[in-house]
């Protein structure tokens, strides 16, 4: 059912100074910093040659980054998102197989609508759907 490896979302403490070391040590391509208040979130966008890299850091009050941040000061991986065909599909079949749906889909970064996976369903890893672009 799951297709590509859409991005790895990495939570920073520090947004400016991890794009530059992403762009100045790895040698990465990354864009500008955009805001996401929906999702409580800045993201600098990594491009990889097969994914992408998503730097979060903190936007607003109830961020969803703020608590993982405390628990993790120097950063760390947040989620993974992985591509479906068909979103609602997907989480039928989640829902079938005992697996916990966080939420109605809503529009995630790139403009496609998304859900989250409980992590404790899944190996104490957060994981995104995203509807794959038609
Ligand atoms: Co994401």
């Amino acid at each position: 059912m799951i297709g590509r490896l859409n991005h790895v979302a990495i939570a920073v403490p520090d947004l400016a100074a991890a794009s530059a070391l992403y762009a100045n040590a790895l040698g990465a391509e990354v864009s500008e910093p955009t805001g996401i208040p929906e999702h409580g979130v800045t993201v600098v966008f990594v491009g990889l040659p097969n994914t992408k890299i998503e730097l979060l850091s903190p936007l607003g009050e109830k961020s969803p980054i703020t608590a993982f941040l405390e628990r993790n000061p120097s950063g760390g991986i947040h989620h993974v998102c992985y591509e479906v065909d068909d979103l609602k599909a997907a989480c039928d079949r989640l829902v079938t197989n005992g697996a916990r749906v966080l939420g109605e889909p809503k529009i995630g970064a790139h403009g496609l609508p998304v859900v989250f996976l409980h992590p404790k369903d899944f190996n104490g890893t957060l994981i995104e759907l995203e509807q794959r672009a038609a």
